[in-house]
């Protein structure tokens, strides 16, 4: 032991980061990672984690919407014998951001992997099913958790029918990536899954604030993301004198400020446009049209909702005010979710078991645990993030702390095997 941390839990999470680093290879970006919505790199991804878990008496498949979904066996039941058997999720996503860090969903699906080595073929009372979602953070489609909504059971049409920037809808994605999308509805979870761990790094400076190496999330803060649209004219920027413009990108400008000024003055609030696209894009020609992201985020509905609704006015009040139009589309508007108690209060024992002083923590984050709460129940741990930076390849994770992520891993399974709580759940599922 080192630090109070086991030394086989060391050597796994060197392991552990060392294939969080090979999976940084598998890229459609030469030189920085991206990995979206079942693009080929993501194909290399799935076919080197498949390498790594089949000596370990799992199996592996692709689903129909594109996540890995890999199966350890329980006790006295043959891979063969497992459909419908009781199951434990423990997953994250595998898409990234582009020019994304190494650790973001990714960390959490190794993790989970790295929990079936821990456990030394031991066979557990329920199977435990490791999940690399494919699609977390909403890059291609602008719609984030594609993955973990297919398990939910609320990929709708509609969201199938969304297109990327080339005009591929989510459904033929998932088609020409070999995939049948009639079969989605097929992946919705049911009564046999009995829960869903997710490990994920922070994000953010809290838990290295606080001196903490794991948090435990008690809930996850609602987000909206919208699309607007400033429609102007374009025209000369050198013959039209700047009270006869309509200058779309001069009106986004004042929006942006306008939202960063909202959510500085209004507590727990977050707001970002994160991208902004103005056409025809020239030095001396007016936008003629901008389009920009807004991402909205508060741990309370009520005052997320009433943010969203004063940043649609205030669009309006710009684009009025200079004579232009604006649209706007709701992409998404997912409400703030609560982690299961049962499980919250397994995994703050299982920390403190690990060495950790455990860190209550509301993650401001999104993360496929707040789709798959809906279904089944869900809890997640925070490893600390130095200098809390993420969505960033300067990204990264403390070895001890992984180690210790491990050992909470452990001590959170063995616990839920011999609870009569949850054997009771795996009973009544
Ligand atoms: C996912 O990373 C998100 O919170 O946007
Ligand atoms: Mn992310
Ligand atoms: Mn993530």
């Amino acid at each position: 032991m080192t630090d109070g941390i086991d030394h086989d839990s060391q050597a796994l999470a060197r392991e552990v980061i060392a294939r969080c680093q090979a999976l940084a290879r598998f890229s459609e970006d030469a030189g920085s990672i991206r990995r979206t919505f079942l693009c080929e790199p993501m194909r290399q991804c799935h076919q080197e984690i498949a390498g790594w878990v089949a000596p370990l008496g799992a199996t592996s498949r692709i689903d129909a919407v594109g996540n890995l979904r890999i199966v350890y066996p329980a006790v006295a039941a043959p891979a063969e014998a497992e459909a419908g058997a009781p199951r434990l999720f423990i997953g994250s996503h595998l898409d990234t951001v582009p020019d994304a860090g190494v650790y973001d969903g990714i960390l959490g699906v190794v993790l989970g992997i790295a929990l079936l080595s821990a456990i030394h073929g031991r066979k557990l009372p329920f199977a435990v099913e490791a999940v690399g979602f494919s699609e977390e953070e909403g890059i291609r489609f602008g719609t984030p958790f594609i993955g973990s909504r297919a398990l939910a059971g609320t990929l709708d049409e509609e969201l199938l029918n969304r297109q990327d920037a080339q005009g591929v809808s989510i459904r033929k994605a998932i088609a020409d990536f070999g995939l049948n999308p009639a079969e989605i509805a097929q992946e919705t979870i049911s009564e046999d899954v009995l829960g869903y761990l997710e490990f994920h790094i922070e994000q953010g400076p809290v838990l290295e604030n606080a001196g903490r190496p794991l948090g435990v999330v008690e809930a996850i803060a609602g987000q909206s993301r919208l699309q607007f649209t400033f429609v102007g004219r374009s025209n000369h920027v050198g013959t039209t004198p700047m009270n006869l413009r309509h200058d779309a990108l001069a009106a986004a400008a004042e929006f942006i400020s306008a939202v960063e000024h909202r959510a500085r003055t209004t507590s727990g609030l977050v707001a970002t446009v994160g991208a902004i696209q103005a056409n025809p894009g020239a030095a001396n020609v007016i936008a003629g049209e901008t389009r920009l992201s807004l991402d909205v985020r508060h741990q309370y509905d009520d005052a997320r909702n009433t943010a969203v609704d004063y940043f649609i006015r205030n669009a309006e009040d710009i684009a009025a005010r200079r004579k232009l139009k604006v649209r706007q589309q709701t992409l998404m508007d997912q409400p703030a979710v609560s982690m299961d108690p049962f499980l919250v209060g397994q995994a703050h024992e299982a920390v403190g078991k690990a060495g950790c002083e455990p860190y209550r923590m509301v993650s401001g984050a999104g993360h496929d645990a707040m789709i798959l709460a809906a279904k089944v129940p869900s809890a997640m741990i925070f490893l600390r993030t130095p200098g809390g930076i993420s969505h960033h390849p300067s990204e990264s994770v403390d070895v001890r702390d992984v180690a210790r992520a491990i050992d909470c891993g452990v001590h959170l399974l063995d616990q839920l095997a011999s609870s009569s709580e949850f054997q009771r759940k795996t009973q009544h599922a």
